[in-house]
């Protein structure tokens, strides 16, 4: 779905003066403002309820943006964004000192990512401007795929939502860092390890921080992405627990009040697993319980995703 220049109107006047905008992308809402205005970025950590030790992407929609963001552009970056932007691969590089360190969490690194969402894309070029935008969710909660996910977890804490439809992917992007050798996978996403792999080579895992502060990625947090209703992750032939319950299940139903039947391939699978976690959490179960999917490389991103969702 795109927008037409009247529409957009508005919310790139409101981005400049300093204000939020929900917008969609291909993989989740983003919840918008200012990346140059760190007055406006601090709005998105108040909104959002996240701590300021998270740092954010920032949203580009042209090569030359990103590299104005970059105090160093290296060659690796260069073949990635070829090869995969517009899309859903974030960047992380070396920040130019332009860039407020509200948006980085005081980090000297920035994240960048040129969605492929018309909307997205246009919403940057009419406000002129780098888009500062995290998951438009409230802070370890399941990001949102519609302007309705939006409108119920944000409520007036965001000043417009653009409605673009349902994000087709489904996930967040994949983050990545170039600023490090080898680089750093900090968030597997829709972009799979392989095909990164392919062009850059074998990529490290980050260092697990025990100490919560200072953290360079907050998605490497434990509990996050979680809907309010507990979650659990089923092996093979665990049982049901107690209580009543819905199952999101690939291949074997067992007796939950609710069972959810999931696409077998992995893509489709994370094209909707958003939208089931936020309608069955609003269903008032004692527990949501899933089938752990198979744990080949292209679930990484999802397993991952799940993980989480339960807390562990
Ligand atoms: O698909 C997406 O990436 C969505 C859409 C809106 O673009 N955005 C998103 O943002 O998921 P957020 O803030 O929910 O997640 C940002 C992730 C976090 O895991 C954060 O730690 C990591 O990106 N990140 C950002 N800047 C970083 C940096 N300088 N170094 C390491 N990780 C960074
Ligand atoms: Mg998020």
């Amino acid at each position: 779905m795109s927008l037409t220049e009247s529409q957009l109107a508005p919310a790139a006047a409101l981005l400049r003066a300093g204000r939020l905008v929900a917008f969609p992308t291909e993989t989740v809402y983003g919840l918008g403002a200012n990346a140059l205005d760190a007055r406006a970025v601090e709005r998105i950590f108040q909104a959002k309820g996240r701590p300021s030790t998270s740092p954010l992407i920032v949203h580009v929609a042209s090569l030359e943006m990103a590299r104005s963001l970059a105090a160093e552009w290296p060659g690796q970056a260069q073949r990635l964004a070829e090869r995969f932007w517009p899309g859903p691969l974030t960047l992380v590089v070396r920040k130019h000192p332009g860039v407020p360190g509200a948006v980085t969490a005081g980090l000297p690194t920035v994240g960048l990512r040129m969605p492929s969402h018309p909307v997205a894309l246009a919403l940057i070029r009419a406000a002129g401007l780098p888009l500062a935008a995290p998951s438009a969710n409230r802070f370890s909660q399941v990001s949102p795929t519609t302007a309705a996910h939006v409108r119920a977890g944000l409520g007036d804490r965001v000043d417009l939502v653009l409605d673009g439809g349902p994000a087709g992917i489904g996930i967040e992007s994949t983050v990545l860092s170039v600023a490090e050798q080898p680089p750093v996978l900090y968030r597997p996403g829709a972009v799979p390890r392989e095909e990164i792999e392919k062009l850059i080579g074998p990529l490290r895992m980050p260092a697990q921080s025990a100490e919560p502060s200072a953290h360079p990625s907050p998605g490497l947090h434990s509990r996050h992405y979680s809907p309010a209703t507990p979650l659990l992750l089923l092996d093979g032939d665990t049982p049901l627990p107690p209580g009543r319950g819905a199952l999101l299940f690939i291949a074997r139903l067992l007796g939950a009040h609710r069972g959810v039947r999931m696409p077998a391939c992995p893509r489709e699978y994370a094209a909707g697993l958003y939208a089931r976690l936020h309608e069955l959490d609003g269903e008032g179960w004692d527990w949501i319980a899933v089938e752990r999917p198979p744990s080949t490389p292209g679930w990484e991103a999802v397993n991952d995703r799940l993980r989480r969702a339960a807390g562990r």
